[in-house]
């Protein structure tokens, strides 16, 4: 099924013909605390629809996307009369969509939503695909449900209070769709000065249009949709040590890293040219900087690695690696020996 999604700043007046396209009886906004100061004024004074809403507030953080809060957030909508017939409106980055959305695929088993991303990273990826879910039993993502928003509104618009930190972490997912989209993508991407704002929203359109694709193509994920998994396995690994050593370091910058980490490997198993792996390298260190690992990081990396869950064998670990731009190949493994080479490689590239 093809997915909606709306790339416009006049964000309220597309929120208003939305609900009003689906006949929607009632409409909860759900935020958190930095997207109700932010992003709601905005949306209070454009859309109707949000204006006259039930707004219910989540704290902010990844902490949030739990059992207790998806709860609470069930049973606002139980005393405030929500039905199948009703429309939740997710203002915020991806812990609102992926909460929110949890929340309405399972309340009455099913309210339809619309997503409005509010961060880079929510944009590019969290509000699409379908995913939605809760962190359970000290485990990322372990309950949740593919529940297609009815909508996404993709703008620009709530960028500017964003954090550069957050700006850059969602631009390496960017960075991932146009590394498998290919060359000309790439060359766009790696061109667009990554804390600009300006521009941004035409080239959102099409990149959002490479994960969708790949989405339409395997929505439960059987296969290719692994593709969008690039960069994220060394990527997982770089943010656990880190997390684990107390100097947690952002989601997308830890996939900007992996992303030259599974270029080399890339390199070294398919013959990816080198001449789409420097541009990137020199890109990644310009914004991103360098995340600096010795060799005594290697066995925890590997094991970290083996650890993720796509892996059947902590021998043979899973990567989706490219033959070039725009051609993936999901499922190759890589043995311990091939990853310690990457690993020195990315090493002395980034050194
Ligand atoms: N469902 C998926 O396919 C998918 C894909 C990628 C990531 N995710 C999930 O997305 C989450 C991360 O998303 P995120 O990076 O957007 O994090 P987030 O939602 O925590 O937002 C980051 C921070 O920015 C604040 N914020 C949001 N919009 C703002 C704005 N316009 N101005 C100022 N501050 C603003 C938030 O309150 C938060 O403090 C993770 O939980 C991850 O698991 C899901
Ligand atoms: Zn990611």
């Amino acid at each position: 099924m093809k997915e909606k999604i709306v790339y416009t700043n006049e964000v309220g007046a597309t929120i208003d013909r939305l609900v009003e396209e689906s006949g929607a009886k009632s409409v909860f906004t759900i935020v958190d605390v930095n997207t109700a100061a932010f992003c709601l004024p905005l949306l209070r004074e454009t859309s109707k629809a949000v204006a006259a809403s039930t707004v219910l507030t989540v704290k902010a953080g990844d902490a949030e996307k739990s059992l207790e809060a998806a709860a609470a957030l069930w049973k606002s909508l139980s005393n405030g009369g929500a039905t199948r017939s009703s429309m939740i409106v997710n203002v915020g980055g991806g812990v609102v969509t992926d909460l929110g959305g949890f929340v309405a695929a399972t309340f009455k088993r099913g309210v339809p939503y619309i997503n409005v991303p509010t961060t880079l990273l929510g944009a590019v990826d969290a509000a699409t695909g379908g995913k939605t879910g809760i962190n359970f039993n000290g485990l990322k993502n372990e309950v949740g449900a593919f529940a297609l928003p009815a909508a996404t509104v993709v703008s620009t618009v709530f960028f500017k209070t964003l954090p550069k930190h957050e700006m850059l972490s969602g631009y390496a997912e960017m960075l991932k769709h146009a590394l498998l989209s290919g060359n000309e993508a790439l060359a766009r991407a790696l061109s667009h000065d990554a804390a600009d704002t300006d521009g941004l929203l035409a080239l959102l359109r099409e990149n959002i249009k490479v994960k969708t694709e790949i989405v339409a193509s395997d929505p439960k994920e059987a296969g290719p949709r692994k593709a969008l998994n690039l960069g994220h396995t060394a990527g997982h690994a770089f943010e656990a040590l880190a997390m684990e050593r107390r100097q947690p370091i952002p989601h997308g910058y830890a996939v900007a890293w992996g992303l030259i980490v599974e270029l080399v490997l890339s390199h070294l198993a398919l013959g990816y040219p080198t001449t789409h792996l420097y541009p990137v390298v020199q890109f990644v260190k310009a914004h991103y900087g360098s995340h600096p690992i010795v060799c005594d990081d290697y066995p925890r990396l590997l094991a970290l690695m083996a650890h993720d869950k796509k892996n059947a064998s902590p021998e043979e670990i899973n990567f989706t690696l490219l033959h070039a731009p725009g051609e993936a190949e999901v499922n190759r493994t890589a043995t311990a020996k091939d990853i310690e080479t990457a690993l020195d490689i990315y090493r002395d590239l980034t050194a």
